[in-house]
């Protein structure tokens, strides 16, 4: 059975791909298959033999038959069959292929709920065989039937598949490469969590669709409502012609969790009605935007997998990153807001009496997670448009209990920042994040919290989740930090506003004061004695407005790229340069940059400039320990600078880069030893040695400034640099790419 695998017997990926079902699903993939030369023969099989012979007609397929029985004897290992038929009737064609079909033969379906899908196989074969690959391609059209059928239709579309312990690996590679093979995007879920997920974004608004284009038929006016009806209308319910029959079958299928959907929806839908009807516009004002910024984020992911490749085959493929030798960087741009001080906007502005004004926010989704969790804890948000957004806060007092845990995806300095915060709320709250936020070390900051009174769990080694239990009577403290980092201080100060007295924070080395600068532009005062920063409670933080500089973790790429590029000559503008972030101006110019400010200026509080920078060959250096807090983000681009100066550098005191959203002292040792370069990772730092970068492929390890960092490297490359699971780089710098190719970094996402 393994030996015989198909990839070492025939010449294309399959030897035979049967389709059960010649509709629009299977008639599509059979003639994907064929289009893109993955199978050797495409059999239909149809219940109907007009059908069968309209399919063979067509060129849907190559054969078709009315039966597997016809062709079972025929199948061995290298064949596949997908179960294309409706939900409820793919239980008869699980009897026929357990009867007939050999066990060699990978089976896989479409059906669109799994969980019943599952139990069929369960009652046929009285266990899952590992042949068995259950499957679901999330793409279809209201058009049904054998002439629907469209080779492309897969192209950039999802399929979610769902093995079980007991499926084979060999045969669930099979499939996973065919549905590759047709351009589609593969992912895995378990059953429950796909038909979930399913009922509450599929499922239910084909309900809604269809049980509203139903109420309006019923009116007694229905013919002047669809003659007036306009393009929100036919938007709206669009679906309400898919096939009825495949629907209904949907419907029983996934009961349960349609019920939990529609329930769900009803209950939300009353609110609204309530709203309207007892004239709430503060209500409505809140459910519309939060949910037109959640269509709106949802529409520029869709932008976005649109434009990130031009025919993107695989979802691993949009996430590479593919860079070219060559090029040289010149203009001048204005890299996105700083993610700091957009997290700190969204923080302060929320427990501010009034509104608060923001400008230059980042649209990335650290920031919007941020954004996110104080609309679940009730703040009524309005953007981000254009990097604008408008908070109407509620005060210190005035967060709400949020319905679920409140989820943060990669960003640290959301959950640390928050900690503080939610510390002292009325409320229980519990934090969750992405799996590298899930890694890293909280206890940093749930131990000087709990000195305070604060109530905080976290997993036994002191990683997220974080419980965080409300109603606690904090009191000051005086914390003197182990660690130099930003977010600890600020998530202490932050909680300092709900604590007993004063709270004071003393740290062993500068780092970033956007929460002091902030706090005090909302009227409130710090105190600042040295390394030392205190807060009291009691105050109140009044709305105001805030613009929010470029970030200069952001333009770092691109200061990067021209230091080590010759011919370069490029300006970034309105950039952040507060004393506590300039580390990496300070340690480009000790290495010979030729970099200036121009234009400096005070912007709501925090310093702002132009920065021109020409290329000038760089020489290596000890950096300084004291620039390591200043420069705490910028590392991984600084590495590549190294490996293009002259002589060694050497960082040290630098541990903190071990625990960020990847090992980035090991991550860019790694990468660069694969590139060639002479890099020797140290508990502490790194020691690089100036030579040619030559090409190959790296990990970013899901680290979005690993992922530009060695993107920029390519400038100086000798051959390509393939960049994988750059994903996250949307993080914190959404349009990198394109600014990126707009300076003339030869930079593509293939
Ligand atoms: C941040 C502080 C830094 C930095 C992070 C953002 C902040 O972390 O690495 O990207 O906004 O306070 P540490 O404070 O843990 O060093």
């Amino acid at each position: 059975m393994t030996s015989d695998f198909p990839t070492t017997r025939t010449k294309t990926l399959v030897r035979n791909l049967v389709v059960v079902g010649t509709g629009l699903i299977g008639g599509s993939l059979a003639c994907a298959a064929k289009k893109n030369a993955l199978c050797e023969r495409t059999i239909g099989v149809a219940r109907r033999e007009n059908v069968a012979r309209k399919a063979v007609e067509l060129g849907v397929v190559d054969e078709a038959v009315i039966s597997i029985e016809q062709i079972a004897s025929r199948l061995g290992a290298g064949d596949v069959i997908f179960i294309a038929v409706p939900t409820l009737s793919v239980r008869a064609v699980l009897s026929d292929v357990a009867k007939t079909v050999a066990p060699e033969v990978t089976v896989t379906d479409g059906a669109s709920v799994k969980g019943s899908v599952l139990n069929d196989v369960l009652s046929v074969y009285g266990k899952v065989p590992p042949q068995l690959v259950l499957g679901h391609p999330i793409a279809g059209s209201e058009k049904s039937g054998v002439e629907a059928f469209n080779p492309d239709l897969f192209v950039n579309h999802r399929i979610i598949l769902t093995p079980v312990k007991e499926t084979s690996e060999q045969h669930r590679a099979l499939v996973e490469a065919l549905w590759r093979g047709v351009g589609a995007e593969v992912q895995e879920l378990s059953v429950d969590e796909h038909d979930e997920i399913l009922a509450a974004t599929s499922h239910l608004p084909h309900a809604i669709a269809f049980s509203l284009v139903d109420t309006l038929t019923n009116n007694s006016n229905s013919t002047n409502i669809f003659r007036y009806a306009a393009g929100g209308f036919r938007d709206f319910t669009r679906i309400a012609s898919s096939d009825a029959i495949m629907w209904r079958d949907i419907m029983l299928a996934n009961r349960d969790a349609v019920m939990r959907a529609i329930e769900e929806f009803s209950a939300d839908l009353h609110t609204l009605k309530n709203a309207i009807g007892s004239g709430d516009g503060d209500q409505m004002l809140d459910v519309f935007t939060r949910a037109k910024t959640a269509r709106d984020h949802f529409t520029k992911m869709l932008d976005q997998r649109k434009n990130m490749a031009k025919v993107p085959t695989t979802m691993s493929a949009m996430n590479t990153f593919r860079v070219s030798p060559g090029g040289k960087v010149a203009g001048s741009i204005r890299v996105p807001g700083d993610k700091s001080i957009s997290h700190r906007s969204i923080m302060l502005g929320s427990l501010a009496e009034g509104v608060t004004y923001v400008e230059g926010f980042l649209e990335g989704e650290d920031a919007l997670a941020t954004l996110q969790t104080f609309r679940d804890m009730g703040v009524e948000i309005e953007g981000p448009e254009n990097g604008c957004v408008t908070i109407h806060g509620v005060g210190l007092h005035g967060l709400k209990k949020p319905e679920k845990s409140l989820y943060v995806g990669n960003s640290g300095t959301s959950m640390r920042l928050l900690s503080g915060i939610l510390s002292g709320q009325a409320f229980d709250t519990e934090l969750t994040g992405d799996e590298s936020l899930s890694k890293r070390p909280m206890r940093r900051v749930t131990k000087p919290l709990a000195e305070m009174g604060a109530s905080l769990v976290t997993e036994e080694d002191g990683t997220p989740p974080i419980k965080i239990g409300g109603g606690k009577k904090l009191k000051g403290i005086h914390y003197n930090m182990p660690v130099a980092s930003a977010q600890v201080k600020s998530c202490l100060l932050l909680a300092g506003l709900y604590a007993e007295g004063e709270t004071s924070v003393t740290e062993p080395a500068p780092t970033r004061d956007h929460t002091e600068r902030m706090l005090t532009g909302f009227g409130y005062p710090v105190k600042k004695e040295g390394a030392t920063a205190s807060i009291t409670s009691g105050g109140k933080l009044v709305g105001t407005n805030i613009d929010i500089p470029a970030d200069i973790s952001s333009a770092t790429f691109f200061l990067v790229a021209a230091a080590i590029t010759p011919g370069s000559d490029l300006t970034l503008t309105h950039v952040g340069v507060n004393p506590t972030r300039i580390g990496v101006i300070n340690i480009l110019k000790a290495m010979g940059a030729n970099l200036e400010l121009k234009n400096e200026r005070e912007i709501g509080g925090e310093p702002v400039a132009d920065i021109h920078i020409q290329y000038a060959p760089l020489t290596g250096i000890h950096i300084p320990e004291d620039q390591v807090p200043l420069a705490i983000d910028e590392f991984p681009a600084l590495f590549i600078a190294a490996a293009c100066a002259e002589g060694q550098t050497v960082l040290t005191g630098a541990e903190e880069l071990r625990v960020k959203e990847s090992d980035r002292i090991q991550a860019m040792a790694d990468g660069l030893i694969k590139l060639g370069v002479d890099a020797t990772a140290t508990p502490d730092g790194i020691v690089i040695n100036s030579g040619p970068i030559g090409g190959g492929e790296v990990e970013s390890l899901g680290d979005h400034r690993i992922a530009m960092s060695f993107a920029i490297a390519g400038l100086r490359a000798t051959a390509p640099i393939t960049i994988k699971d750059c994903a996250n780089v949307a993080t914190s710098f959404p349009n990198f790419v394109q600014l990126a190719q707009e300076v003339g970094i030869k930079l593509e996402t293939d």
